[in-house]
Protein backbone atom coordinates (compact mmCIF):
# COMPACT_ATOMS: atom_id res chain seq x y z
CA UNK A 1 0.00 0.00 0.00
CA UNK A 2 1.95 3.33 -1.45
CA UNK A 3 -0.75 5.80 -0.72
CA UNK A 4 0.39 7.48 3.08
CA UNK A 5 -2.18 6.62 5.53
CA UNK A 6 -3.26 10.42 6.06
CA UNK A 7 -4.33 11.14 2.37
CA UNK A 8 -6.22 7.31 2.67
CA UNK A 9 -8.26 8.72 6.12
CA UNK A 10 -8.52 12.21 4.04
CA UNK A 11 -10.52 10.69 1.16
CA UNK A 12 -12.25 8.18 2.46
CA UNK A 13 -13.95 10.85 5.00
CA UNK A 14 -14.28 13.08 1.95
CA UNK A 15 -17.95 12.44 0.91
CA UNK A 16 -19.17 12.75 4.78
CA UNK A 17 -16.62 15.91 5.13
CA UNK A 18 -19.04 17.48 2.67
CA UNK A 19 -22.08 16.30 4.29
CA UNK A 20 -21.38 17.97 7.46
CA UNK A 21 -20.06 21.07 6.13
CA UNK A 22 -23.22 21.19 4.61
CA UNK A 23 -25.66 20.05 6.77
CA UNK A 24 -29.06 22.31 7.23
CA UNK A 25 -27.69 23.10 11.15
CA UNK A 26 -24.10 24.13 10.46
CA UNK A 27 -26.11 26.09 6.82
CA UNK A 28 -28.24 27.55 9.03
CA UNK A 29 -25.65 28.39 12.31
CA UNK A 30 -22.57 29.39 9.85
CA UNK A 31 -25.56 31.84 7.22
CA UNK A 32 -26.56 33.58 10.77
CA UNK A 33 -29.93 32.32 10.65
CA UNK A 34 -29.80 30.90 14.04
CA UNK A 35 -29.39 32.89 17.46
CA UNK A 36 -26.66 32.52 19.72
CA UNK A 37 -28.70 30.00 21.82
CA UNK A 38 -28.18 27.40 18.90
CA UNK A 39 -24.54 28.07 18.81
CA UNK A 40 -24.23 27.64 22.64
CA UNK A 41 -26.23 24.16 22.30
CA UNK A 42 -23.55 22.93 19.95
CA UNK A 43 -21.36 24.09 22.08
CA UNK A 44 -22.58 22.11 25.06
CA UNK A 45 -22.78 18.99 23.31
CA UNK A 46 -19.24 19.44 22.23
CA UNK A 47 -18.11 19.72 26.05
CA UNK A 48 -19.98 16.08 26.18
CA UNK A 49 -17.69 14.67 23.48
CA UNK A 50 -14.29 16.16 24.05
CA UNK A 51 -14.82 15.26 28.10
CA UNK A 52 -14.97 11.74 26.09
CA UNK A 53 -12.01 12.79 24.50
CA UNK A 54 -9.67 13.89 26.79
CA UNK A 55 -10.70 11.90 30.00
CA UNK A 56 -8.41 9.04 29.42
CA UNK A 57 -5.60 11.19 27.46
CA UNK A 58 -3.02 10.01 30.83
CA UNK A 59 -3.09 6.60 30.00
CA UNK A 60 -3.60 7.06 26.32
CA UNK A 61 -0.51 9.14 25.73
CA UNK A 62 1.79 5.74 27.22
CA UNK A 63 0.12 3.86 24.03
CA UNK A 64 1.87 2.88 21.84
CA UNK A 65 -0.31 3.44 18.36
CA UNK A 66 -2.52 6.59 20.29
CA UNK A 67 0.25 7.95 22.13
CA UNK A 68 1.71 9.92 19.41
CA UNK A 69 -1.20 11.83 18.92
CA UNK A 70 -1.66 12.54 22.44
CA UNK A 71 -0.90 16.90 22.38
CA UNK A 72 -1.51 18.97 25.60
CA UNK A 73 -1.97 21.97 23.13
CA UNK A 74 -4.99 20.49 21.72
CA UNK A 75 -6.88 19.61 24.72
CA UNK A 76 -10.70 21.71 24.71
CA UNK A 77 -12.26 21.13 27.62
CA UNK A 78 -10.98 23.86 29.75
CA UNK A 79 -11.60 26.10 26.96
CA UNK A 80 -15.00 24.87 26.34
CA UNK A 81 -15.93 25.57 30.16
CA UNK A 82 -14.73 28.92 29.55
CA UNK A 83 -17.12 29.50 26.59
CA UNK A 84 -20.02 28.07 28.27
CA UNK A 85 -19.25 30.12 31.71
CA UNK A 86 -19.48 32.96 29.25
CA UNK A 87 -22.35 31.85 27.20
CA UNK A 88 -24.50 30.38 30.09
CA UNK A 89 -22.99 32.27 33.29
CA UNK A 90 -21.13 30.38 36.14
CA UNK A 91 -23.99 28.18 36.97
CA UNK A 92 -23.67 26.32 33.64
CA UNK A 93 -23.00 23.05 34.60
CA UNK A 94 -26.45 22.79 36.19
CA UNK A 95 -28.33 23.44 33.29
CA UNK A 96 -26.14 21.72 30.47
CA UNK A 97 -27.55 18.63 29.03
CA UNK A 98 -26.53 16.44 26.39
CA UNK A 99 -28.65 15.61 23.75
CA UNK A 100 -29.03 11.13 22.95
CA UNK A 101 -26.74 11.66 19.32
CA UNK A 102 -24.34 13.49 21.82
CA UNK A 103 -24.52 10.89 24.14
CA UNK A 104 -24.55 8.29 21.72
CA UNK A 105 -21.18 10.42 20.11
CA UNK A 106 -19.81 10.67 23.43
CA UNK A 107 -20.10 6.50 24.13
CA UNK A 108 -18.09 5.77 21.66
CA UNK A 109 -15.16 7.60 21.73
CA UNK A 110 -14.88 6.19 25.50
CA UNK A 111 -15.61 2.81 24.51
CA UNK A 112 -12.38 3.44 22.07
CA UNK A 113 -10.69 5.34 24.90
CA UNK A 114 -11.14 2.31 27.12
CA UNK A 115 -10.29 -0.28 24.84
CA UNK A 116 -9.27 0.37 21.06
CA UNK A 117 -6.86 3.06 20.38
CA UNK A 118 -6.94 2.83 16.48
CA UNK A 119 -10.40 3.75 16.79
CA UNK A 120 -9.53 6.70 19.37
CA UNK A 121 -7.27 7.78 16.72
CA UNK A 122 -10.09 8.17 14.33
CA UNK A 123 -12.16 10.06 16.38
CA UNK A 124 -8.88 12.20 17.52
CA UNK A 125 -8.11 12.78 13.61
CA UNK A 126 -12.11 13.70 12.90
CA UNK A 127 -12.35 16.22 15.97
CA UNK A 128 -8.95 17.88 16.16
CA UNK A 129 -7.88 18.53 12.73
CA UNK A 130 -11.67 19.79 11.62
CA UNK A 131 -11.22 22.23 14.76
CA UNK A 132 -8.18 23.14 13.65
CA UNK A 133 -9.03 23.61 9.86
CA UNK A 134 -12.63 24.90 9.74
CA UNK A 135 -13.28 25.55 13.27
CA UNK A 136 -11.06 28.29 12.20
CA UNK A 137 -14.14 29.22 9.61
CA UNK A 138 -16.59 28.72 12.26
CA UNK A 139 -14.88 30.99 14.62
CA UNK A 140 -14.71 34.03 12.38
CA UNK A 141 -18.82 33.63 11.90
CA UNK A 142 -19.08 33.01 15.47
CA UNK A 143 -17.66 36.26 16.26
CA UNK A 144 -18.87 38.21 13.74
CA UNK A 145 -22.77 37.13 14.26
CA UNK A 146 -22.71 36.94 17.68
CA UNK A 147 -20.51 40.01 18.62
CA UNK A 148 -18.08 37.66 20.79
CA UNK A 149 -14.65 39.29 21.20
CA UNK A 150 -11.94 37.77 18.35
CA UNK A 151 -10.42 34.63 20.04
CA UNK A 152 -12.31 35.78 23.31
CA UNK A 153 -14.90 34.12 25.52
CA UNK A 154 -17.51 32.35 23.56
CA UNK A 155 -15.05 30.91 21.01
CA UNK A 156 -12.08 29.93 22.92
CA UNK A 157 -12.64 26.34 21.77
CA UNK A 158 -12.20 27.40 18.59
CA UNK A 159 -8.40 29.12 19.61
CA UNK A 160 -5.51 27.17 20.01
CA UNK A 161 -2.77 29.30 21.84
CA UNK A 162 -0.23 26.94 22.07
CA UNK A 163 -0.23 26.11 18.33
CA UNK A 164 1.75 28.33 16.48
CA UNK A 165 1.28 27.37 13.40
CA UNK A 166 -1.45 25.34 12.47
CA UNK A 167 -0.22 24.50 9.50
CA UNK A 168 2.64 23.47 10.13
CA UNK A 169 0.74 21.71 12.72
CA UNK A 170 -1.64 19.83 10.98
CA UNK A 171 1.58 18.69 8.53
CA UNK A 172 3.39 16.96 11.56
CA UNK A 173 -0.01 15.44 12.62
CA UNK A 174 -0.61 13.83 9.09
CA UNK A 175 3.23 12.64 9.57
CA UNK A 176 2.40 10.95 12.44
CA UNK A 177 -0.71 9.61 10.90
CA UNK A 178 1.65 7.96 7.81
CA UNK A 179 3.62 6.57 10.71
CA UNK A 180 0.68 4.82 12.92
CA UNK A 181 1.78 1.69 14.80
CA UNK A 182 -0.81 -0.83 13.11
CA UNK A 183 -0.84 -2.99 10.21
CA UNK A 184 -2.71 -2.28 6.94
CA UNK A 185 -5.92 -4.25 8.21
CA UNK A 186 -5.91 -2.06 11.24
CA UNK A 187 -5.65 1.20 9.24
CA UNK A 188 -8.61 0.50 7.31
CA UNK A 189 -10.39 -0.35 10.43
CA UNK A 190 -9.39 3.25 11.20
CA UNK A 191 -10.71 4.38 8.71
CA UNK A 192 -13.78 2.79 8.73
CA UNK A 193 -14.34 4.11 12.41
CA UNK A 194 -13.38 7.60 10.74
CA UNK A 195 -16.45 7.45 8.97
CA UNK A 196 -18.41 6.31 11.62
CA UNK A 197 -17.00 9.40 13.94
CA UNK A 198 -18.28 11.20 10.89
CA UNK A 199 -21.55 9.85 10.84
CA UNK A 200 -22.07 10.41 14.27
CA UNK A 201 -21.61 13.74 13.81
CA UNK A 202 -23.83 14.23 11.51
CA UNK A 203 -26.42 12.58 13.34
CA UNK A 204 -25.91 15.37 16.06
CA UNK A 205 -26.22 18.35 13.15
CA UNK A 206 -29.50 16.63 12.31
CA UNK A 207 -30.64 16.45 16.26
CA UNK A 208 -29.66 20.48 16.80
CA UNK A 209 -31.47 21.19 13.52
CA UNK A 210 -34.61 19.34 14.70
CA UNK A 211 -34.43 21.48 17.57
CA UNK A 212 -33.01 24.73 15.98
CA UNK A 213 -34.73 25.09 12.19
CA UNK A 214 -34.44 28.72 10.76
CA UNK A 215 -37.37 27.67 9.23
CA UNK A 216 -39.62 27.48 12.68
C1 LIG B 1 -19.14 24.26 8.36
C2 LIG B 1 -18.39 23.34 8.82
C3 LIG B 1 -17.03 23.00 8.29
C4 LIG B 1 -16.20 23.70 7.48
C5 LIG B 1 -16.42 25.06 6.87
C6 LIG B 1 -15.02 22.89 7.29
C7 LIG B 1 -13.95 23.25 6.53
C8 LIG B 1 -12.79 22.54 6.39
C9 LIG B 1 -11.66 22.91 5.56
C10 LIG B 1 -11.58 24.18 4.72
C11 LIG B 1 -10.73 21.95 5.67
C12 LIG B 1 -9.42 21.85 4.89
C13 LIG B 1 -8.24 22.31 5.67
C14 LIG B 1 -6.93 21.90 5.03
O1 LIG B 1 -6.88 21.35 3.91
O2 LIG B 1 -5.92 22.10 5.67
C15 LIG B 1 -11.25 20.97 6.60
C16 LIG B 1 -10.59 19.85 7.00
C17 LIG B 1 -11.08 18.94 7.89
N1 LIG B 1 -12.33 18.94 8.48
FE1 LIG B 1 -13.75 20.30 8.20
N2 LIG B 1 -15.16 21.73 7.98
C18 LIG B 1 -16.38 21.76 8.60
C19 LIG B 1 -16.93 20.81 9.40
C20 LIG B 1 -16.28 19.68 9.80
C21 LIG B 1 -16.83 18.67 10.68
C22 LIG B 1 -18.22 18.71 11.29
C23 LIG B 1 -15.87 17.74 10.85
C24 LIG B 1 -15.93 16.49 11.67
C25 LIG B 1 -16.32 16.48 12.89
C26 LIG B 1 -14.71 18.15 10.09
C27 LIG B 1 -13.52 17.47 10.03
C28 LIG B 1 -12.44 17.83 9.26
C29 LIG B 1 -11.20 17.08 9.21
C30 LIG B 1 -10.89 15.79 9.94
C31 LIG B 1 -10.34 17.78 8.35
C32 LIG B 1 -8.92 17.41 7.99
C33 LIG B 1 -8.86 16.67 6.67
C34 LIG B 1 -7.42 16.25 6.37
O3 LIG B 1 -6.70 17.11 5.88
O4 LIG B 1 -7.06 15.12 6.66
N3 LIG B 1 -15.00 19.32 9.47
N4 LIG B 1 -12.49 21.35 7.02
Amino acid sequence: MDTPFSTLIRTASHEQHTEAETSTFMGDLLGGALGVEAYTRYTEQLWFVYRALEADAERLARDAVAGPFIRPELLRVPELERDLAHLRGAGWRSSVSALPATREYAARVAECAASWPGGYVAHHYTRYLGDLSGGQIIRDKAERTWGFARKGDGVRFYVFEQVGNPAAFKRGYRELLDKIAVDDLEKQRVIAECKRAFALNTALFSALGEEFSSAA
